[in-house]
């Protein structure tokens, strides 16, 4: 059995599915529904006895407890995280609760748990943290991409709430001997992305004839990585990589957004073109930028390649193709998300305890 948090949420779903579709290995799934948790994604593991749902906050010390004595997993993989920087901007409290005090609190659970493991079960446990590129902060265009020796310089609430997690959880095996591993990605897309991000944002107000609101003036660069290849990366570093070690996981896209919106446009021209026959790029509106927008994000992922031969299997043409495809034939899952029907779904599994 393997403990995942967040398994509701983008890439945590994504993950769980692939997981359950390619090993016998069980999932204990524990993910605390915030708008961005959504249990319609997982739908298709309705009755199956090898994912295993419980809604919860990876901060509740006592249920964490209860979980890892009575399923004693032999590893966790942590997404559970607050992981927009829009809403970071606007309200971080949420961000430090469980980037920070969640992250802290489920360190200290695990560490209960595993320290009293009997020694080969405790030498083969893994805490693998899933982290962002964000920690090390913006890149000028003649930087060279992130490695893993950059120093950690995070801009916004949301990527220092990340970074100081990341710190968390090197302290935990230097200080405790907790033996985890750590991966920094990029940007991901793909199937089950939340409509607030910049690719299904794009998509769904396309498709809805609003304004494609493109922050600042579009220059800004982020390095795209299709969701399966980071569920692939995640699931090597598990099996392969070394204790304390952190890893980049990323495909080599850079992409400045303009490029990106434009990228998706074209593909809706062809594939679902606008009822007037004009481009939806005469929906592209340049709007106030973020508030200390990060210019550029690359991530260097040959430590990766090199140590653990993983590559990303997706080109982003590919990739971005097929997300585009995903999001014309599952026009229900963003309706029911937009219209906070999802919801539903958490007020149907989980009624007030009689
Ligand atoms: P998401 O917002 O789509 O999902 C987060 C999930 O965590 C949701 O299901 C939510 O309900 C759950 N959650 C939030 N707080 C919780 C808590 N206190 N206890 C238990 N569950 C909680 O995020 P995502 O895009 O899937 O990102 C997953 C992880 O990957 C995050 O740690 C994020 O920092 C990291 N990451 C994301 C990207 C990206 O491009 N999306 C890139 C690199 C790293
Ligand atoms: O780099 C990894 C990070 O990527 C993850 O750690 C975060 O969890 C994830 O949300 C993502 O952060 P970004 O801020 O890069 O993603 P977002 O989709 O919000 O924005 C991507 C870029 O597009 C960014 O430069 C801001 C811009 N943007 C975004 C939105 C939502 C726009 O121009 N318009 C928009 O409407």
């Amino acid at each position: 059995m393997i403990l995942v948090t967040g398994g509701a949420g983008f890439i945590g779903a994504n993950f769980v599915l692939d997981w359950v579709a390619g090993s016998d290995e069980p999932v204990l799934n524990l993910d605390k529904l915030t708008y961005a948790g959504n249990l319609e994604t997982l739908a298709s593991l309705n009755g199956n006895t090898r994912h295993v749902f419980v809604q919860g906050d990876i901060g509740d010390s006592q249920l964490l407890g209860k979980l890892l004595a009575e399923h004693k997993p032999r590893a966790v993989v942590n997404f559970a995280a607050e992981s927009h920087v829009d809403r970071s901007i606007h309200g971080p409290g949420d961000f430090i609760e469980t980037n920070v005090v969640g992250t802290f609190r489920l360190l200290e659970s695990v560490r209960g748990y595993w320290s009293a493991l009997p020694e080969a079960e405790k030498a083969a446990f893994r805490f693998l943290h899933v982290s962002t590129d964000e920690v090390y902060g913006s890149l000028k265009k003649e930087d060279p991409a992130f490695t893993e020796e950059n120093k950690y310089e995070p801009n916004s609430p949301y990527s220092a709430s990340k970074a100081a997690s990341d710190h968390l959880v090197r302290a935990w095996h230097h200080t405790y001997g907790l033996p985890v591993l750590t991966t920094n990605c990029s940007n991901n897309y793909g199937p089950y992305h939340f409509p607030e991000k910049l690719i299904p944002l794009m998509i769904v107000n396309a498709l809805a004839g609003k304004p494609l609101p493109v922050y600042g003036d579009g220059m800004q660069v982020r390095d795209w990585l299709y969701v399966k290849d980071h569920c692939s990366a995640i699931r090597r570093v598990l099996e392969a990589g070394k204790l304390g070690e952190t890893y980049n996981v990323g495909g080599w896209n850079e992409k400045p957004n303009i490029e990106i919106v434009k990228t998706v446009c074209a593909l809706l021209d062809e594939l679902k073109p606008r009822a007037d026959g004009k481009p939806y790029a005469e929906q592209i509106t340049y709007v106030t930028d973020r508030p200390g927008h990060d210019r550029r994000y690359a991530i260097d992922a040959r430590k990766l390649e090199r140590e653990l031969g993983w590559k990303p299997a997706e080109t982003f043409e590919t990739g971005i193709r097929k997300t585009v495809e995903w999001y014309l034939v599952h026009g229900e899952w963003v309706r029911n998300v937009q219209s906070g029907a999802y919801r539903e779904w958490v007020e149907k599994q989980y009624k007030a305890a009689p």
